[in-house]
């Protein structure tokens, strides 16, 4: 899950390459690098360190040259350091990748009995010394290819030894004023510029400068050079112009506007993106349809379905976990949800009526995108809920129910989740309308959402105060009941993402099976506290909370005067949030959870954009 951007051009092509790896830097920011190709050869600069570093060093370099590659890392293999920092150099060639080789080492142990020397602990390398290594045969066996066919056939025969997940840019210093790219399961868009050439491992890097793109098949091999680029595919020299698609995204939905953080921010656009979310789609009259593109997902997804799986990972299966309990309540359905990375490894029955739905902010992610494919393959009837609709995820899925939130920078999701949450919840109450039942209580305060969001927004300095105090604590634990454990599992992670102090959810219901004996002055508990069907166990679980000496923090009804009261009077805190009905109870508690991790983590001098070893889109297994 590394950033990857190249240009060739008539313009100097440091500032897009620099540029580039900023925007991509939300997928890896351990270290960064970047190759030109000047007159003859190449200049290579490579920094561990955020991409800053980078740019710092090549500030007043007076490299003005027009064609380069460049790359932004989350280390797999080999440590975070100049060395294993990209691009990699194999005498001919130099190469950039985002992605896994799996067999590299196999590949390694090959190369090395032959004389090639590695300088690095990556992957990528062999890769790159792969390709030169087939590239000198070939140039030995076959003279008389012109040096471009020569590469070409060696990338081929490269990537038919090569098993994983990537995309690579690569320039050769025998076929110069060329960019060559391939992806194998990893995206690569290029975009054709005014006398020029972007590429780059996502729409990121190109939207500021051009909004149409060519998603690169998967196998096909990019050639780009001076403004103009052709796919085509292995084996065929035949060239084909690519297939360009527009993309309404513009460049200006990437700026802080004033916020400290990308993530702050995000936190909140959340009114606007449930807003948007839901625009056009709830019906004017609660008994007609919400809209979707209905009639056909209708027929083929949900007039028959016997069993539901939804699948992801990270913040968007905590969304998938708390749906679980809209589509049991209000549809019907037998829902089983599972982490991605677990459902691609067993062998899940997915026998006829079967739905599966992946939920990914990016798109991208590798393992749910590998269960998407076996649920596909295994004739499943698929939906997606993305929040890139050109994403990978997106395109591949039967159907889609896009979330409307926009780029999502900061790494810890928030927003994406919450319009996650917006697009499940008006699924599932819609599915249950299909099938004979209408939550009308939940339907009206889905219409009425986006202002007691911002009724809880108001109450943001109280949250990011609260949180500045759990900077010393031992421990955080978050509890909650129904779709609360969820939730007390999402603000565990938001926690822990943002401020590496030990947190952990829990359903509170478990707490006396062993996460009470973690219990006491120097623990705070969150525990998630709204007036339904439970609460009067939850007053229970905060007496043995208490008993323990641990400190609360409760986040109830804004009209419960009785936890307000207790919390207040032993020294504990309580948070309020407006009453709501029981589908956007979750909704309303995740602001205070993602707002109680930033000022812990701002208090702990925490990036909050970028924490450390973590990535937003992991597009490695
Ligand atoms: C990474 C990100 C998380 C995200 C998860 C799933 O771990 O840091 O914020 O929830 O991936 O990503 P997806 O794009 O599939 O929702």
């Amino acid at each position: 899950m590394c950033g990857i951007v190249g240009y060739v051009g008539q313009k100097t092509a440091k500032p897009y390459l620099l540029d580039g790896l900023k925007r991509l830097e939300y997928r890896g920011y351990d270290s960064a690098g970047l190759a030109l190709f000047s007159e003859k050869d190449y200049v290579i600069k490579r920094n561990a360190g955020p991409v800053q570093g980078l740019a710092d060093a090549t500030l007043d370099s007076g490299q003005r040259e027009t064609m380069g590659i460049a790359h932004t890392r989350w280390a797999t293999h080999g440590a975070p350091n100049e060395t294993n920092a990209h691009p990699h150099r194999a005498g001919d060639l130099v190469l950039v990748h985002n992605g896994i080789i799996e067999n590299y080492s196999e590949i390694k142990d090959r190369l090395t009995k032959t004389g090639v020397r590695f300088s690095s602990q990556t992957d990528t390398e062999v890769f790159a010394q792969l390709i030169e290594f087939h590239r000198r045969k070939i140039q030995d066996q076959q003279p008389n290819l012109s040096a471009e066919d020569i590469l070409i056939s060696a990338l081929e025969t490269s990537m038919k030894e090569v098993d994983g997940h990537y995309a690579i840019l690569l320039m050769a210093r025998s076929v110069p004023g060329k960019i060559f790219g391939v992806q194998n399961g990893a995206p690569l868009v290029a975009s054709p510029l005014k006398g020029g050439c972007l590429i780059a491992s996502d729409i990121q890097a190109i939207i500021p400068y051009h909004n149409e793109v060519c998603f690169l098949p998967k196998g096909e091999i990019l050639v780009a050079e001076n403004g103009k680029f052709w796919t085509r595919a292995p084996g065929s020299s035949a060239l084909h112009a690519p297939k360009l698609e527009r993309m309404d995204w513009t460049a200006d939905k990437v700026e802080k506007d004033g916020f400290d953080s990308f993530m702050l921010k995000e936190i909140f656009q959340q009114p606007l993106v449930v807003a948007d979310t839901l625009s056009g789609r709830l019906p004017a009259k609660e008994h007609e349809p919400f809209i979707w593109d209905h009639q056909k997902a209708h027929e083929v997804l949900w007039k028959n379905v016997k069993k539901l799986y939804l699948i992801a990972c990270g913040t968007s299966y905590h969304a998938a976990l708390i749906s679980k309990y809209f589509f049991e309540k209000w549809a019907k359905i037998d829902c089983e949800v599972d982490i991605a990375s677990e459902f691609r490894y067993r062998s899940p029955v997915l026998a006829p009526g079967t739905v599966v739905g992946v939920i990914s902010q990016s798109g991208e992610t590798a393992d749910t995108l590998a269960a998407l494919r076996l649920a596909n393959a295994a004739g499943a009837s698929t939906f997606s809920i993305c929040n890139v609709p050109s994403s990978t995820i997106a395109r591949e899925s039967g159907f889609q129910y896009p979330t409307k939130a926009g780029p999502e920078i900061g790494v810890a999701s928030t927003k994406a989740f919450t319009a996650q949450l917006t697009v499940l919840c008006t699924l599932a109450l819609d599915v249950g309308r299909l099938r004979g039942h209408l939550d009308l209580a939940s339907f009206r305060a889905l219409a009425r959402l986006p202002h007691d969001l911002d009724r809880v927004l108001g109450q943001s300095e109280t949250f990011i105060k609260i949180g500045e105090k759990l900077k010393d604590r031992r421990m955080v634990l978050f509890v909650g009941r129904g779709t609360m454990y969820p939730m007390a599992l999402e603000g565990a992670l938001k926690m822990k993402e943002l401020t590496y102090l030990p947190s952990e959810g829990f359903a509170a219901g478990e707490l006396k099976h062993g996460p009470i004996a973690y219990i006491d002055k120097d623990i705070t508990v969150v525990t998630l506290a709204p007036k339904d069907d439970w609460y009067s166990k939850t007053l229970s679980n905060l007496e043995e909370i208490r008993a323990r000496g641990g400190h609360i923090i409760a986040i109830g009804s804004e009209t419960d005067e009785q936890i307000k009261r207790q919390c207040l009077s032993g020294g504990d805190e309580f948070i309020g949030l407006p009453e709501s009905a029981w589908g956007t109870q979750p909704i309303l508690s995740v602001v205070p959870l993602q707002l109680l991790a930033y000022g812990c983590a701002k208090a702990l001098g925490r990036n909050i954009d970028k924490p450390r070893n973590l990535a937003k889109s992991v597009t490695v297994e």
